[in-house]
């Protein structure tokens, strides 16, 4: 949450911070703004709403340096006003910074500082986090962020400006990411790798606290004692080509369509005349055995990719399986212990949610494994075994492709385990496996469908709400189908198992409440028809997802969308994309922001 930018070197620094920013809008664009320093003196613009309205500001009002910093507000304290927006900086002036997270303690420094004389212009914790700098700055700003750093609880990624240190910037990392880089003679920071991809793929990850100081070409590193460290360079695979949007309207509409390729890619090299995982995730046969029980633990998207792996292992594995939301397992008081594999799934690797979790399950002796689409992702150092899901980097803030990601590796974790333990038949294996290749070819004819996707949305543009139904597996896709369409439409959409319908949601259906039936040809298919009869009788719109060839679902349905045949246990891979096409059609027919949609943020690292 919160998009930053910072920069130093011979390019306009404008230029360059506004760049990152409208890259990073995915994270927040509640207000944008921007500080630059001209070597005497720090000049600040900003506010509220889209980087393009800073722009704009900026194009009347133009600041001009080669030292900046920029930001995009996800708001949490304080609203959406043009006071609140970042950068903060001190009354004087003499500290300006820009701030991801949240501070815990920021009432009684507040105060505290309030009893000193300190007065404030905002109502954010931030502004709180600047002050107390300030205050504690006498022209050695390592020892004042330090110093500062001590006295906050909570969790922040900050980066600082000194009016008097113009040629040098710091960033400072306690649980939200910030990533560096200082090619030849810049330095660059940013909450999110893909803002520095247009200049270089050498990288640092900040760990948890640590304190940058950065100048012209070059990174320091200390801990938050002011001892130095190393300073480590990744390199990251991705380049900048993959975060344009290309000929798409929309990020969103782009990724849908790349889910053929992902799932490509996500299968490489580990299916092969059969599964293997023994890459990223080996364990001895005796480890095997002597698990008992698997915890997957998510949040939103991925937690319906969750709830689909869970019904896998299930199946496959013999394992006592639990599939939770993150911020209940957290707190939760299952047992998790070396009997348990814990499996955390986040696609950006920094919801703060799941990384507590994780801390809870490794702190319990659980064998850990982060299933994520960024390698270099605090999930991922914090866990060490990683699946990755090779979706590459995914804009619109709606997860799309990275949930085909998902199920591609976890069903093949699935497949693994329980191949592992001995429970796995070998029929099973080639029969699943073989089909998981042939997936991609499928979805590739399944997005060709798009307009006539467009034309059943359009039947649905005046309703005031959605009941999505399905069974097995295809309850799990309800829920994600349901999740699509309420983020981006901003209608209200409701999922339930269809065998609950009947014990409460069927009250809410008439004429007015279309229900979306997820109804593949599989072993709950009949029983998912006797509820959709159910629905009709009390005159309910229905739009079926069913199967190429299913002659008898047009008798209970208004409009039928079909997806080509596939192994009963796959079927979330196809019956997804319609659902997910849906939502994009639905939400671009009413004019929404469909990469931005509003109160979002793409990477959720406050919990
Ligand atoms: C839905 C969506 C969110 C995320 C959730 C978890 O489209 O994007 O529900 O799935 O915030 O995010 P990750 O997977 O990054 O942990």
């Amino acid at each position: 949450m919160c998009g930053i930018m910072g920069y130093l070197g011979p390019e306009e620094v404008s230029g360059v911070v506004i760049g990152g920013l409208e890259c990073l809008e995915y994270r927040g664009y509640d207000s944008a703004g921007i500080a630059v320093s001209d070597g005497r003196k720090i000049a600040i613009s900003k506010c509220v709403g889209s980087v393009a309205n800073l722009k704009a500001q900026m194009a009347e009002h133009p600041l001009s340096g080669r030292l900046g910093i920029g930001h995009t507000r996800w708001a949490t304290h304080g609203g959406v006003t043009r006071e609140n927006a970042h950068p903060h900086a001190d009354p004087q002036g003499r500290v300006v910074l820009i701030h991801n997270g949240i501070i815990e303690n920021f009432y009684e420094l507040r105060e505290e500082l309030k009893g000193q004389g300190v007065h404030f212009s905002s109502e954010t914790d931030t502004e709180v986090a600047v002050c107390l700098m300030a205050t504690l700055y006498d022209g050695d700003p390592l020892a004042a962020i330090r110093k500062a750093c001590a006295r906050l609880r909570g969790a922040f990624a900050f980066v600082i400006l000194f009016a008097d240190v113009p040629d040098h910037f710091y960033c400072v990392r306690k649980g939200p990411p910030l990533v560096l880089a200082a090619p030849s003679d810049e330095a660059f920071c940013a909450s999110d790798v893909t803002a520095l991809l247009p200049y270089t793929n050498r990288i640092l990850f900040m760990e948890d606290e640590e304190i940058a100081e950065l100048s012209a070409g070059s990174i320091a590193l200390y801990d938050f004692d002011g001892a130095p460290k190393d300073v480590r360079l990744s390199t990251v695979e991705w380049d900048a080509s993959m975060t344009s949007k290309g000929i798409y309207p929309h990020f969103m509409l782009k990724e849908i369509e790349e889910q053929g390729s992902v799932l490509r890619r996500t299968l490489a090299g580990r299916v092969d005349g059969g599964v293997d995982l023994s890459a990223e995730f080996p364990f001895s046969d005796g480890d095997a055995r002597r698990y008992r029980r698997v915890h997957l633990v998510a949040c939103g998207t991925s937690y319906y990719a969750s709830m689909v792996a869970g019904r896998l292992m299930d199946q496959f594995t013999g394992l006592d399986v639990r599939v939770e939301t993150s911020s209940e397992y957290r707190y939760g008081h299952m047992i998790c212990d070396a009997e348990t594999v814990a499996v955390f799934i986040s696609q950006s690797g920094e919801t703060a949610d799941t990384l507590a979790a994780a801390r809870r399950a490794r702190a319990g002796g659980a064998r850990c494994l982060a299933v994520t689409n960024v390698v270099n992702s605090s999930l991922a150092r914090e866990v060490g075994a990683v699946l990755e899901l090779r979706a590459g980097p995914e804009i619109g803030v709606a997860a799309t492709k990275t949930f085909m990601g998902q199920l591609a590796a976890l069903s093949l974790l699935a497949l693994w385990i329980g191949k592992r333990r001995g429970r796995l038949d070998r029929s099973d294996e080639l029969r699943l496996t073989e089909e998981l290749v042939r997936l991609p070819l499928k979805i590739e004819s399944l997005v060709l469908q798009g307009n006539a996707i467009r034309d059943v949305a359009e039947h649905y543009m005046k309703v005031a709400g959605f009941l999505f139904i399905g069974r097995g597996l295809s309850c799990a896709i309800g829920m994600e189908g349901a999740l699509k369409l309420k983020e981006i439409s901003y209608i209200h959409a409701e999922a339930h198992a269809a065998g609950e319908m009947k014990h409460g949601p069927i009250a809410m259906l008439d004429v007015n409440l279309p229900v979306v039936a997820v109804v593949p040809r599989d072993l709950f298919y009949e029983k998912t028809l006797s509820n959709l009869q159910e629905a009709r009788a009390r005159n309910a719109p229905i739009v079926a997802i069913a199967t190429e060839g299913d002659g008898e679902i047009s008798r209970f349905a208004s409009d039928c969308i079909f997806v080509p045949a596939t192994e009963d246990e796959l079927t979330p891979f196809l019956t997804i994309v319609p659902l997910q096409l849906f939502a994009y059609h639905l939400a671009s027919l009413m004019g929404r922001e469909i990469d931005r949609p509003r109160n979002l943020a793409k990477s959720v690292t406050v919990e």
